[in-house]
């Protein structure tokens, strides 16, 4: 990767987007403009060589063949995993970092194992009104099954958490189930704080990161969290593969989550004897290919530099909020903190009375990719009283070169509603 931060760590974009073929392409004879990156984010040549290099080099199953092929493709998966627990300060990757197939997964994960463990008729949990769908659904199933109760914690007008009721909708809660950034609001929520009182109160913690960690430096230390799940394909990796790190102590007595090859050390036909950390819970073949691609977007975010891309896209969302405010006014509604420093780069908005999934087709005219929906966090939609929203989300290979040509796509879609 060409050397993309310049004196002051400002990112070079243009240089930047290089490494991305997908960016350089045109839709509908416009350049593309990619706001969508919450969704999913493109991945630079680097991570779809790897890819190719090791499937065309290497590729085996992992954890099984004696031959050297096989040998080599069960390195590289594990070179993955440390790859991956450096990039979130995990202390022992070998034995914390469990592949999933996705964030989604990674949360289910906890719930059907941690949860199912130690979960039952008269307990509670605690979760956020803004979380995404995906670290409520798996809660409400086993609450069904289990038969405990679920808290919220609500969410101001500005869509930071309300914490001023927490010690009491955390006092006799087991777990804290929280995201560290709003897929909506763009809210980044203070979890070391809300997992000091988790804790203090003797609940655990799940922390969401897939909005997070492909912005933000990571430490699971400092997030003080017990469980972080994400997933590659937001962090300039491949789909199929995600990331549930857990605390080994936690870990280490959970029951498996599927059964199946590979999550065994025994199996008579009386029962069977799980394996060790953390192959217990990856059952069956794993995402080896996707593997190597995460790998190498680790290797990437950490040539571009965390800091560098925080600080990238915190000007951006900034410059974002100031061009929306002043070309647009009160045709615009823009949900979420109104300080860019207590937000991520996802803009969720309302304009005027046009409908998001209308809004974004208008865009698309121009080239420009934004998300208009529920965003799988409908409590939260029904706390703003709305059925949806368009939203445009940033990340390292955007400029303000593609707020802009929103901002003018807007114009457009201003002019063409009337
Ligand atoms: N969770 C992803 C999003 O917010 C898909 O768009």
């Amino acid at each position: 990767m060409a050397n993309v931060t310049g004196p002051a760590e400002a990112l070079d974009v243009t240089l930047l987007r290089k490494d991305f073929p997908l960016l350089s392409r045109e839709v509908g004879g416009h350049p593309i403009v990619y706001l969508d990156s919450a969704a999913s984010a493109q991945r630079p040549r680097q991570v779809l060589d790897a890819m190719r290099e090791y499937d065309e080099t290497t590729h085996a199953n992992v954890h099984r063949g004696v031959y050297r092929i096989a040998e080599e493709a069960t390195r590289r998966f594990e070179a993955a995993r440390e790859a991956v627990g450096r990039f979130i300060g995990a202390p022992t990757p070998s034995r914390e970092v469990l592949f999933s197939k996705n964030a989604t997964e990674g949360l289910n994960l906890v719930a059907r194992t941690w949860g199912r463990t130690h979960l039952g008729p008269g307990d509670a949990i605690l979760l956020t009104e803004m979380e995404h769908h995906a670290n409520i659904v798996p809660w409400q199933m086993l609450a069904e099954e289990r038969g405990f109760t679920i808290r919220w914690i609500p969410v101001t007008d500005d869509g930071l958490l309300d914490l001023d009721q927490l010690d009491r909708l955390v006092d006799g809660v087991k777990l804290v189930g929280i995201t560290c950034m709003s897929n909506v609001l763009g809210t980044l929520n203070p979890v070391s704080e809300i997992a000091r009182v988790a804790h203090a109160a003797g609940a655990v913690v799940v922390a969401d990161g897939a909005q997070s960690v492909p912005h933000l430096p990571t430490d699971v230390s400092t997030l003080g969290c017990d469980f972080l799940a994400f997933s590659a394909h937001k962090m300039l990796g491949p789909t199929g593969i995600g990331v549930l790190w857990g605390k080994e102590e936690l870990l280490e007595p959970l029951p498996p989550f599927l059964g199946g090859g590979e999550m065994i050390l025994d199996v008579r036909k009386d029962g069977f004897t799980p394996n060790d950390l953390p192959w217990r819970f990856e059952a069956g073949t794993p995402p080896i290919t996707e593997a190597i691609g995460l790998g190498a977007a680790v290797d990437y975010l950490e040539g571009v530099g965390m800091e560098a891309v925080r600080s990238h896209e915190i000007a951006l969302t900034a410059y974002a909020m100031e061009t929306l405010r002043e070309r647009f006014g009160d045709d615009l509604r823009l949900f979420g903190p109104p300080d860019p420093s207590d937000r991520g780069g996802v803009l969720s908005f309302a304009f005027r009375d046009v409908h998001p999934h209308d809004l974004s087709q208008i865009l698309d005219q121009y080239g420009v990719c934004i998300r208009a929906g529920h965003h799988c966090a409908k409590p939260l939609m029904r706390r703003f009283g709305v059925n949806a929203t368009a939203r445009a989300s940033v990340a390292l290979y955007n400029d303000e070169s593609d707020v802009d040509a929103l901002a003018d796509a807007l114009a457009a879609a201003g002019a063409f509603f009337g």
